[in-house]
């Protein structure tokens, strides 16, 4: 059964934010010169009262969690799906954690096991810059796929450092694309299209879509048959959620009835405002068990790492973000297991 919020407790280890708001945060380079106290000296750890994870992080703890994440050995795997999991991230409020989530729970899938596409469907281009991959004017990208039909194959790029991901990437041409979708035969269907004429071998799909309910959400719609909305625990979260709602419907009534929200991710946690659980009771109390336990604080590393190219898989591996990310992942594909074994019709691994 799932637990209350209460049950977890509100300092639960989900939703701190990230280690020492002032100190760590504040200090990025910090765990070099980090100085340890006699007890840690003694024990390896700081004396833990009721939370574990909570607050004032012993290095060894940190270094625990950025091997968890990062996964060098490659023994911690995230459960592949039996089949293709096509998932749209979407919400068409700018600034709620869409591309953030993408991309890292696209790096923590990658690192466990899974084989991962990310497709950059915001002319902005931001999931592109997080992952480090090339999309300046002129670089193949999502657009051409789009618009062109050029195969996946031919615009997908590597991910540097993270051998099982690749991304398609969002160049600016892609703000002309609604525009010029417009007269294109099935212009609702042309993402789906490039993805199923995709053979490649993916275990995840993940589309980062643009902040607006217009031909690109509506293409990634029917492309996909699981939707991720990740909330912002702030003012006005729900606002907008209905009209969100409301047009998966609409595109499951008539372009594509297999789609679902599958999964509700809150992000920007800040434990210390009550606002914050109140938008958690909220949602929980709304959407049940859509909503991962896991859930992602307000971290400053979270929104430098993308300034470096990165996720913060790899930027800060052992910070709450990461550890928030990681967990969201995991819980995704074991969510995904089991819904495959219970449903599954088609055992391809591709
Ligand atoms: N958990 C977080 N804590 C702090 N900042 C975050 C967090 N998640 C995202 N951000 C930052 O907030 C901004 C909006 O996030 P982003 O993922 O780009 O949202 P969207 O794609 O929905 O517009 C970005 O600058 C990002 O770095
Ligand atoms: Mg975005």
């Amino acid at each position: 059964m799932r637990k209350s919020t209460s049950q977890r407790g509100r300092s639960g280890r989900h939703t701190a934010p990230e280690s020492t708001a002032a100190g760590k945060d504040a200090a990025p380079a910090e765990p070099k010169g980090y100085q340890r106290t006699a007890v840690e000296e003694q024990t390896g750890e700081i004396p833990q009262q009721n939370d574990p994870l909570d607050d004032d992080l012993p290095l060894a703890r940190e270094a625990q969690r950025a091997v968890r994440v990062l996964n060098p050995s490659g023994n911690i795997t995230m459960p592949r799906p039996p089949k293709r999991r096509v998932i749209a991230v979407a919400n068409q409020k700018g600034g709620v954690g869409k591309t953030t989530s993408v991309v890292n729970l696209a790096v923590a899938l990658a690192l466990h096991g899974n084989r991962v596409m990310v497709i950059d469907l915001d002319p902005q281009g931001n999931a592109s810059t997080g992952l480090g991959v090339e999309h300046g004017a002129g670089t193949p990208s999502v657009y051409e796929g789009l618009v062109d039909g050029i195969p996946v194959e031919q615009i997908a790029q590597r991910v540097e450092g993270i051998p099982s991901l690749q991304c398609i990437p969002a160049t600016i041409d892609l703000a002309g694309a609604e525009v010029e979708l417009v007269n294109v035969v099935a212009r609702e269907g042309r993402l789906q299209k490039m993805i199923d004429g995709f053979s490649g071998e993916l275990d995840y799909v993940l589309i980062d879509c643009p902040p607006s309910l217009g031909l690109l959400t509506v293409n990634a719609l029917v492309a996909a048959a699981e939707v991720l909305v990740p909330i912002q625990c702030e003012y006005y979260a729900l606002e907008g959620l209905g009209q969100l709602l409301r047009n998966i419907e609409l595109v499951k009534a008539h372009l594509n009835s297999r789609l679902r929200v599958s999964t509700i991710l809150l992000t920007m946690y800040d434990k210390r405002t009550k606002l914050a659980d109140q938008v958690e009771q909220e949602v929980r109390g709304h959407f049940s068990e859509l909503v991962l336990d896991s859930v992602v604080p307000r971290s400053v590393r979270l929104s430098e790492a993308p300034g470096y190219g990165q996720s913060i898989m790899t930027y800060d591996p052992g910070s709450r973000g990461a550890t928030s990310y990681f967990e969201a992942a995991e819980e995704i594909a074991r969510r995904g297991a089991k819904l495959s074994r219970r449903q599954q019709t088609n055992k391809g691994g591709n």
